[in-house]
């Protein structure tokens, strides 16, 4: 996970955020070893933000990579870090099984370890794709 959230702290630095003034990057392994990265891109309709762990998830998707065992998340600019938002944790949820490792971390060098399915809880319909 320290190699992961190294790369998502890189990745980082590509956010365009000029009204936020808030750098997020993301690291996304896929099940072969391979890892995707987002960055936050914001848009002055504020609604059309995409944060970057939606970002990471759309390189990986775009790639052809379909499963994701471990998620990487770096805020540059708190020090305390900073969990996903609501719809990332529910995109993210569609392509990591429950108990994949989450980590998020702030500038201070400290940062949160869980799973997908802590953040994402009580998630009946996880497996809904590949029942239909
Ligand atoms: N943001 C992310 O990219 N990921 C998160 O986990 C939290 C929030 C972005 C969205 C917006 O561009 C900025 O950070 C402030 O919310």
């Amino acid at each position: 996970m320290e190699e992961l959230f190294e790369i998502a702290r890189q990745a980082a630095l590509n956010a365009y955020a000029p009204y936020s003034h808030f750098r997020v990057g993301a690291a996304l392994r896929a099940a072969d070893g391979t890892v995707y990265t987002g960055c936050n891109v914001e848009n002055r309709s504020f609604g059309l933000t995409i944060c970057a762990e939606r970002s990471a998830v759309v390189q990986g998707i775009s790639k052809g990579r379909q499963v994701f065992t471990a998620l990487a998340i770096a805020s540059l600019d708190s020090e305390k870090p900073v969990g996903p938002c609501g719809a990332c944790r529910q995109v993210v949820s569609e392509f990591m099984a429950t108990d994949a490792p989450v980590r998020f971390g702030g500038s201070d060098g400290t940062y949160t370890d869980t799973t997908i399915g802590e953040l994402y809880p009580y998630d009946s319909l996880h497996d809904l794709a590949q029942t239909l």
